[in-house]
């Protein structure tokens, strides 16, 4: 039994959904345990693209067991329609459940993260606009809906009594639309009834998943530098996707944890605004954001893309305890000359070199990356499946970014499709190669 969480190293999405998808052949159970709508998974199988939200990506294949764990937070029209554009496809989602502690993200969590991203102006973040960030303010401030509450008609309507009011006076303090009880009960309960049937006891499920010697995919959403602890605060998302945020948004002990695999893509990408010392701002920077198709999976927004980063990669392996890494969209470079990877920063002041990342990101403005530049293979490399018949440049840079990160390259992603991977000898689930 080997249970195993997936997570992003970098910014998120890396391709965690491609690799998730992959491993869930060969998995029971599927756990999405933070995040929420802000996340965009996408699944490419035959002619088919599906994009997840929040149902785990997993549910592709017929009996798994999906489950969206406790740490998450749920906007519970999204869910549904989720579900329901999956049910379109004649995808099953019966085997979805629910966490009854996962927390709801309801609209006026919605307008006070849009609210919020006003207020704070140049200083913005760049959240996704989904209420994620208030709906786990609530959450820690013990103010928040659980899923479990849509059920209660009469403790959610005294909890909406005492919390109403006070997102209100914020609301028409700023000019904003304010919000009646009415109306959140309303948006509860059209569709409370409807996503019922998903709500099961998650903790139970899986601690019997265990004790049946089940193997479990944890996945996660955002990545590392996201992480609203361990990532480029304040510059984050509002929960941990890290690693040990498996543990904590699924009840899971760690102790049930064997393996992290950190999901990487052969550059970087990010959304929204934030630190990112390898960001390319000129043509090359555009060459891969064409290339890679660098558009948010669920803003639509253009991604900032640049060289990948061995600093972050060493940063996000030890928050994350990363036993494995899967390396994609490496496909991405076959028509370029030279590429480049950033093994360490130079501080531009007294030349110092930094070769762990400065959390404190208020040095970042001083500090260039240091790169070392490999040649490119210039050939198609999407139809690939082994590894030793990749061009020798291309192994050159994945044995490259190996020995940079010091972590072992298990998966290469040569393209979107679940076909379009080269698995190498070490195995991620105990039978993956059977
Ligand atoms: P996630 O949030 O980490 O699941 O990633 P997204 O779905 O937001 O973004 C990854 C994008 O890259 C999706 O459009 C995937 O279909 C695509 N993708 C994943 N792996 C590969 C790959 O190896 N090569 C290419 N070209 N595209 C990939
Ligand atoms: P997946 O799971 C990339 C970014 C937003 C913003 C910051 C905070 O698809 O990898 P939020 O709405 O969470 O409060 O926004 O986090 N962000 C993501 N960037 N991929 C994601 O998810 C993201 N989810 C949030 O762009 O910078
Ligand atoms: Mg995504």
């Amino acid at each position: 039994m080997t249970n195993v969480v997936i997570v992003g190293g970098q910014w998120g999405d890396e391709g965690k959904a491609k690799v998730i998808d992959l491993l869930s052949e060969k998995a029971d159970v599927v756990i999405r345990y933070q995040g929420g709508c802000n996340a965009g998974h996408t699944v490419v199988t035959g002619d088919q693209t599906y994009k997840f939200h929040l149902i785990p990506s997993g549910i592709l294949y017929p009996g798994k067991i999906c489950i969206i764990g406790n740490g998450t937070v749920i906007n519970p029209q999204v869910l549904l329609g989720e579900i329901e554009g999956l049910k379109e496809k004649g995808i099953d989602a019966s085997n979805l459940c629910i966490s009854p502690l996962a927390h709801v993200t309801l609209p006026y969590h919605i307008a006070l993260d849009e609210l919020s991203e006003e207020f704070l102006q140049s200083s913005k973040i760049g959240t996704t606009k989904r209420g994620i960030g208030p709906t786990y303010v609530d959450k820690i401030g013990r103010t928040g809906i659980r899923i479990e509450d849509l059920y209660e008609q009469e403790a959610l309507e005294s909890k909406l009594d005492i919390i109403l009011p006070q997102k209100n006076v914020i609301l028409k303090h700023y000019g904003k639309k304010t919000f009646e009880k009415q109306e959140i009960i309303d948006f509860c309960g059209k569709y409370s009834q409807k996503l019922k049937p998903y709500v099961k006891d998650t903790t139970e499920i899986i601690y019997n998943a265990l004790k049946n010697g089940k193997e479990i995919l944890f996945e996660g959403a955002q990545g590392a530098m996201l992480d609203i602890d361990h990532g480029t605060y304040p510059y984050v998302t509002s929960s941990n996707p890290i690693a040990a945020g498996a543990s904590t948004g699924s009840g899971v002990g760690f102790t049930n944890i064997q393996k992290a695999i950190g999901v990487f893509k052969a550059y970087v990408t990010r959304v929204g605004e934030g630190p990112f010392l390898t960001e390319l701002n000129g043509l090359e920077g555009e060459k891969i954001q064409q290339v890679g198709k660098e558009f948010g999976t669920t803003t639509g927004r253009k991604r900032r893309c640049g060289w990948f980063d061995a600093v972050v990669t060493r940063y996000s392996a030890m928050v994350n305890g990363l036993t494995g890494i899967a390396l994609t969209k490496i496909d991405v470079f076959d028509n370029f000359d030279e590429i480049k990877i950033c093994t360490a920063y130079k501080d531009s002041r007294d030349g110092k070199i930094y070769e762990n990342y400065p959390t404190n990101t208020h040095v970042h403005k001083y500090l260039e990356p240091v790169y070392e530049v490999m040649p490119g293979w210039n050939k198609d490399i999407s139809g690939i499946r082994e590894f030793g018949e990749l061009p020798e440049n291309a192994r050159e840079f994945i044995r490259k970014i190996e020995s940079v990160s010091g972590i072992p390259i298990e998966i290469i992603s040569v393209g979107p499709r679940r076909e379009q991977t080269i698995i190498r000898e070490l195995p991620v689930l105990t039978d993956i190669s059977s």
